[in-house]
């Protein structure tokens, strides 16, 4: 039984830190596809077709069911690779509807009409690419009525992230969050729609201020999965297979993950 888990680069590991507290005993196959990252400049095409090649590598691993720990590829290549590439014995799941079903205050497999919610005014932050999906407003309107989203495409934030410069990478997240506030002074709710986002939760929070609560994207996805696989166990598949993956340069990806991880982890190149 093992977990696949796909980001473009290392973002995903915070997913995976809060997936391996929370079923430890699941193994998980964690694959970045550093190479090409990042993915929230690229085109929806693209990555679809990144995206899927990424998920048929987890796949030659023993996984049944991988989890995109992205934002981008959850929101622009999902609902295509759902609907018309995935295979009848295998499952790909995303890491939006979560949180999204925590904002409206919706439990799993409630399909009553969109209602009204308590929060009105979310501040998202996230990847040009998604922020261009609109995916997020898009599920949300399906579940709540009257909530204003004001949508922050936080240009260069995974580059400086993935190159280590975390100098620039605080300096980018206090003027995309001056950048937001300017447009929706007093939002409720931040979103960090990113799974690199929440490396520099810190910094969004000084820039935003104690009134905003940002939400926590990785632990709502963990307590998420957690329940599909109560509901679902033979999705976890007969292969036991776990580890670390990349299709970048295995020694200096294994190098930065030390940075997110605080522990030592060894990449493997595929
Ligand atoms: N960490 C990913 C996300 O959640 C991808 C960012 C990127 O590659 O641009 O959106």
């Amino acid at each position: 039984m093992t977990i696949g888990l796909f980001d473009s680069g290392l973002g995903g590991l915070t997913i995976y830190e809060s997936v391996a507290q929370r079923i430890p005993h699941v193994p998980i196959a964690y694959l970045g596809d550093n190479e090409n990252a990042p993915y929230g400049v690229r085109d929806a095409d693209d990555i679809f077709r990144l995206t899927c090649s990424g998920v048929e590598r987890l796949w030659d691993v023993g996984c049944c069911l991988v989890i995109l720990a992205c934002n981008t590829a959850s929101a622009v290549a999902l609902k295509r690779i759902q609907e018309s590439w995935l295979p009848p014995d295998k499952r790909v799941l995303g890491v939006f509807v979560p949180m999204i079903e925590v904002l409206t205050e919706r439990r799993w497999g409630d399909h009553s009409p969109p209602k009204e919610v308590k929060i009105k005014n979310v501040a998202l932050f996230a990847t040009p690419a998604t922020v261009a999906s609109r995916a997020f407003q898009r599920e949300l309107a399906s579940r709540a009525i009257g909530v204003d989203v004001e949508a922050q495409p936080c240009g260069g934030l995974v580059d400086a992230i993935e190159d280590d410069d975390y100098i620039l990478a605080e300096a980018l997240v206090h003027s995309h969050v001056e950048a937001l506030l300017r447009r929706m002074p007093c939002p409720e709710a931040a979103v960090l729609a990113c799974t690199h986002y929440p490396l520099f939760q810190a910094a969004f929070q000084d820039a935003l201020g104690p009134n905003v609560k940002c939400i926590s994207q990785a632990n709502l996805v963990a307590d998420s999965l957690a329940d599909y696989l109560n509901r679902h166990p033979d999705m976890l598949g007969t292969s036991s297979a776990s580890g670390f993956f990349t299709t970048g340069d295995a020694r200096s990806v294994s190098l930065k993950a030390v940075r997110i991880l605080r522990r030592k982890v060894e990449f493997e190149s595929v």
